[in-house]
């Protein structure tokens, strides 16, 4: 699949995209990832972004033309399954939402920054917006990162051991089970018996009782 990002910072993307799995994502050709500076497409000889907001108010917003010049070239070049905007007062993300997005062929990600984008980028333009939780960032960048990397990780064939990205929390609607590994006695604190007894079948009952517990003990909202 391909990702074009869209943001006034495309730098902060560097380091993020070139460790772990985005890159080995990448480098196995199942990703492909392209961020596009949004000031390149400004027409103003200044290179101006943004601009004060109509009405008053505190704070600046994005202009229209940048970005609708970004978004119409990258659309003449490919039809997009979702143009996403990363936005405090987007839907809250969740993995249901990052197994839909894995599965597209070509998505675009806005990044805003200071008070928001003029709203007619919204209307004419997104197919989703998108926020990574109830707090504000200074930017949708960060929150374009956690995106990507929950997208990538679950690409078929990203990870090498295939069954790890669907025993993660949220896969099965519940939080992943306590894992150990070597020493089995450390100072006294010993891994649970049943995890050394070699017997399958109680050791995955085992997991799933864990499993169960620690959701109703941490997070009951996702049982209901
Ligand atoms: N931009 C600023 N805050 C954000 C958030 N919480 N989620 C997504 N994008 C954002």
């Amino acid at each position: 699949m391909r990702i074009d990002i869209l943001s006034l910072f495309p730098s902060m993307f560097f380091g993020t995209f070139s460790e772990s799995i985005i890159k080995r994502a990448v480098q196995k050709g199942f990703l492909e990832l392209h961020v596009h500076n949004i000031r390149d497409y400004s027409e103003d000889k200044h290179k101006r972004v943004d601009d004060y907001p109509f009405g008053g108010g505190a704070g600046m917003v994005m202009m229209i033309e940048p970005i609708s010049k970004c978004i119409e070239k990258l659309k003449s070049e490919r039809d997009y399954d979702s143009i996403i905007y990363m936005a405090p007062d987007g839907k809250r993300f969740d993995q249901l939402q990052a197994n839909t997005l894995s599965l597209k062929k070509n998505i675009m990600i806005l990044c805003g920054h200071y008070k928001g984008i003029d709203e007619r980028i919204r209307e004419l333009y997104i197919t989703d917006e998108i926020s990574i939780g109830d707090y504000v960032l200074s930017g949708g960048e960060i929150a374009a990162m956690v995106i990507v990397d929950s997208i990538a990780r679950i690409i078929p064939g990203v990870l090498n051991d295939e069954s790890s990205a669907l025993t993660d929390s949220f896969q099965n609607g519940l939080l992943s089970p306590p894992v150990y590994t070597r020493p089995a006695d450390f100072k006294g604190h010993k891994v649970p018996d049943i995890l050394l007894s070699g017997h399958e079948q109680k050791i995955s009952e085992w997991k799933f009782e864990q499993q169960l517990e620690r959701t109703k003990k941490r997070r009951p909202d996702l049982l209901d």
